[in-house]
């Protein structure tokens, strides 16, 4: 059974976050207004994620990602991934990571089902990985990348958000990992979210076009076409490189046209887009008994209600989203 939203497209990919809590505090994830965070009350429970997941795989979701804040703090996280492994119908399990309890998580995770990861990585500096982050603790990430590896986990995708005056320096020397290694390292630009970016979005910004050029070789390689796979990155591959780099530019190059996802929030909300204010409440129907079909009914409800894109520029972004990345899962 498929799902297919009004605009023709076909919904088969669910992120959920399964909590709103980080251990670190990325300058532009964070909002500076301070740490507040949901009641443990207002978290679904893995048992009522599971409900929505396995409503889901009925009407044609394939593939899920596990969000945060950051995942791996959630205690529970192994075994709510080996159940939703299990699931009839569900082809791909992958999450999204910080990396810091990647080393010792990165088995238990890859036992439960777990073959794809994301992680997050700004810079290769540790100053700056500090600065960034508000902790000193690179080589814990990269720990984490290299058992990720080591154990077979595959595409490993690197996550490094563009920071003009941050970290644009450093984008030669991040993609230059895949001259050696089987990643996917992706240059994402800066989104506006609630708070994030410390109100400083417009200097930090910066557009693809300018940061691509930074990567010395790229006028010589091809742009590949995107497919299921790459996700909303545009992918090349270096010259001589094992890995490949990629972009993800939701602001210069949109690509709400081809957008599977949905998302499910650690408080119990499906989110039709990242900056779409509309939230659909699924948690009150979990609470009080909802059958699976009153739950498929809801998730079929959001994928009809699912907009066509956003309409965000690196100008007008007030009011983008109203969360915080944190409490979205990106
Ligand atoms: P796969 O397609 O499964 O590989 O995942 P992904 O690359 O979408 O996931 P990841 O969690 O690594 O996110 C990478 C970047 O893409 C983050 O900055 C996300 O916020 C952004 N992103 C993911 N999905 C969307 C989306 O639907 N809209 C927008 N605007 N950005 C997104
Ligand atoms: N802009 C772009 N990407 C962001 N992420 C978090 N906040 C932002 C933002 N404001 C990315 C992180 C993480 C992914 C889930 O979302 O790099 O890897």
């Amino acid at each position: 059974m498929n799902l297919v939203d009004s605009y023709g497209r076909e919904i088969d990919y669910l992120r959920i976050s399964i909590t709103d809590h980080c251990n670190l505090k990325c300058y532009y994830c964070t909002p500076f207004s301070g740490r507040s965070h949901l009641e443990r009350s207002e978290i679904l429970t893995y048992e009522e994620m599971l409900n929505v997941a396995r409503a889901a795989a009925a009407v044609g979701i394939t593939k899920i990602r596990i969000t945060g804040g950051e995942p791996l703090v959630r205690k529970g996280v192994v075994e709510f991934c080996r159940m939703l492994s299990d699931l009839d119908g569900l082809k791909s399990l992958a999450l999204t990571t910080n990396g810091i309890y990647l080393e010792e998580m990165a088995e238990p995770l890859f036992k439960a089902g777990v073959r794809r990861i994301n992680i997050s990585l700004d810079t290769l500096r540790p100053e700056r990985f500090e600065k960034i982050t508000g902790y000193n603790w690179l080589p814990r990430v990269l720990a984490g990348i290299k058992r990720a590896e080591d154990i077979g986990m595959h595409p490993i995708k690197i996550n490094a958000v563009v920071m003009r005056g941050i970290n644009d320096d450093e984008i030669e020397e991040l993609a230059a990992l895949t001259l050696t290694r089987p990643y996917h390292v992706r240059f994402i630009e800066l989104m506006p979210t609630s708070g994030s970016a410390h109100g400083d979005y417009e200097t930090l910004f910066m557009p693809v076009e300018e940061f691509m050029k930074k990567i010395h070789q790229i006028e010589r390689v091809q742009i590949e076409p995107t497919t299921d796979s790459c996700g909303p990155a545009r992918l090349c591959r270096l010259p001589g490189a094992v890995g490949k780099i990629g972009f993800i530019a939701p602001i210069s190059w949109h690509f709400c046209g081809s957008c599977n996802r949905l998302r499910l929030t650690a408080d119990g909300k499906i989110k039709t887009c990242l900056f779409s204010q509309k939230e659909i409440d699924i948690k009150n129907a979990l609470r009080t008994g909802a059958t699976l079909n009153e739950i498929i009914d809801i998730f079929r409800q959001a994928v009809a209600e699912k907009p066509s894109g956003h309409h965000l520029n690196a100008k007008d972004h007030q009011n983008a989203c109203s969360r915080a990345m944190r409490a979205i899962g990106g």
